[in-house]
């Protein structure tokens, strides 16, 4: 299974795979007419690649229990509530100023007794276990009852019901790794306040997300609310890059990936008309561990790149012509809203996530509760977005403070190892919705 499922079949299997996949994916385009075969194709194996040994900590989903196909329930059921919807006078709260001349990173934590705003142990439908802390051994949870508090804006209170509205036709995609996913699954908890909202469709193959034969899992997951026409969604792609497998002439078995730092990643190229906002987010997969580990080989301009250069570099320059490719096309498109969400901070002490480091503090907001810095904590995303259309979603110096939200030694499968890199949830990825949601 995982990364090593696919190295592992000789070359007869891999020919069956492959014929296999293609005809599941004729089936699939003919029964829903649905032209997507190449991203099928390629994504899931981008999916495939994940390796085995970075399982607790940074990409697996060991106990990821979303079903690959919820009941289709297409009745006219209403989402959230049935009254409201009608009303074209019930607006959105009025917003005296645009909500970009605000600095949302700048602010305060305050304690809010009607904070969470979903349940961790209901929101069983979007909430994966291994990111429900309140399934697991773990007794706190005071650190769910902090709200952030910009320091010169007025913050929108979220409701599912003001989401829906303001995303009424219109689709909200999350493009990143596992803390994308983590805000996704957040936001789909947040929306329908932790409820199974069985009216909600699965529309996954609407944007090739369906899972693969032999596969784990698709490479992401659409739902739609059927009475606002809105859907929200998540693709997997950890460097936003296009991945191109790369034949291997002496072995056929041993599958690399051409990673094209300046081409973005075929999803987006190939769904972005369907979107209205977009949150994209990379960050910790730039490392050599991850690299070897997914056989990526760094690729600029059509051509292999020096495997010498410092991966932070690489990063950089994806993130430039990614933001670059973005903004053309918003200039072509100016109802587009796209977020570079900052890198989100990691909180290991004593250690590495592979060499004993932990994160025990139970106590909210021991460092510090406020973020009084004017510039973000991430400069390399901030500089990649200055001067472009694409706005910054900055959450890592108002996350920074926030030590005691991860998972820690609770995960079921850790092996004694702690993650300091993932949020227990509900917790700090709300935030970063709820001021996604302040400026959409
Ligand atoms: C859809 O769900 C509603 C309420 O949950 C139920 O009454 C109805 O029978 C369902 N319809 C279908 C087609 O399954
Ligand atoms: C739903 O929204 C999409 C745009 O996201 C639009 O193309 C489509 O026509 C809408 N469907 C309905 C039934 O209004
Ligand atoms: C081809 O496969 C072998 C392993 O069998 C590997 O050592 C070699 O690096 C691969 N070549 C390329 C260009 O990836
Ligand atoms: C990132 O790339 C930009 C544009 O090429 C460059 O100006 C900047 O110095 C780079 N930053 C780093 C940290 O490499
Ligand atoms: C963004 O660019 C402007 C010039 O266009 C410069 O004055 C400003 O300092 C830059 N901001 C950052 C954060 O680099």
């Amino acid at each position: 299974m995982k990364g090593a499922y696919w190295h592992k079949l000789t070359g007869t299997k891999v020919s069956f795979t492959v014929i296999i996949l293609l005809i599941t994916t004729v089936f699939v385009y003919t029964w829903k007419r649905n032209p997507l075969l190449t991203s099928f194709l390629l994504s899931s194996d981008q999916f495939r690649i994940i390796p085995k040994d970075f399982e607790n900590l940074q990409e697996s989903y060991p106990g990821n229990k979303l079903p690959s196909k919820v009941p289709d329930n297409t009745s006219e059921t209403p989402d959230i509530d049935p009254d409201i919807w009608n009303d074209e006078k019930e607006d959105d709260e009025v917003r005296e100023n645009d909500p970009e001349d605000c600095n949302y990173a700048k602010g305060k934590w305050v304690p809010d007794t009607g904070r969470p705003f979903y349940s961790g142990s209901e929101c069983k439908r979007w909430l994966s276990e291994m990111w429900a802390c309140r399934l697991m051994q773990r007794t706190d949870f005071s650190f769910e009852k902090f709200r952030w508090q910009p320091e010169n804006c007025k913050m929108p209170s979220f409701t599912g019901m003001k989401f829906l509205r303001r995303m009424r036709h219109k689709t909200l995609a999350f493009v990143g790794d596992s803390l994308g996913r983590q805000q996704f699954q957040s936001m789909m908890c947040m929306i329908t306040g932790g409820k199974p909202a069985p009216q909600v469709q699965d529309v996954g193959w609407e944007f090739g997300l369906v899972k693969a034969p032999g596969a784990v899992r698709p490479d992401g997951w659409a739902y739609r609310f059927p009475r606002s026409n809105t859907t929200v969604l998540f693709y997997w792609s950890a460097s936003l890059c296009e991945l191109q497998p790369l034949l291997n002439g002496s072995d056929p078995k041993f599958v690399s990936y051409a990673l094209h730092l300046d081409r973005p990643v075929t999803f987006l190229k190939k769904y972005l008309d369907r979107f209205h906002v977009l949150v994209l987010n990379t960050g910790h997969h730039w490392n050599r561990g991850k690299f070897q580990g997914n056989h990526w080989k760094l690729h600029a301009y059509g051509k292999p790149f020096s495997d010498k250069l410092d991966l932070s570099t690489a990063k950089n320059l994806t993130l430039h012509s990614i933001v670059s490719w973005l903004n053309s096309q918003i200039v072509r498109n100016p109802n587009l809203k796209v977020f570079l969400r900052t890198l989100s901070p990691r909180h290991f002490v004593n250690g590495d996530w592979n060499t004993g480091g932990s994160c025990d503090n139970t106590v909210p907001l021991k460092g510090g509760s406020e973020v009084l810095l004017e510039k973000s904590s991430d400069p390399i995303a901030e500089l990649a977005v200055n001067g472009s259309r694409v706005r910054l979603l900055d959450i890592t110096a108002l996350s920074q403070l926030r030590d005691e939200c991860h998972i820690s030694k609770y995960g079921k499968s850790s092996n004694g190892v702690h993650d300091c890199l993932h949020w227990c949830l509900p917790g700090v990825p709300d935030t970063w919705n709820e001021i996604l949601f302040a400026r959409i």
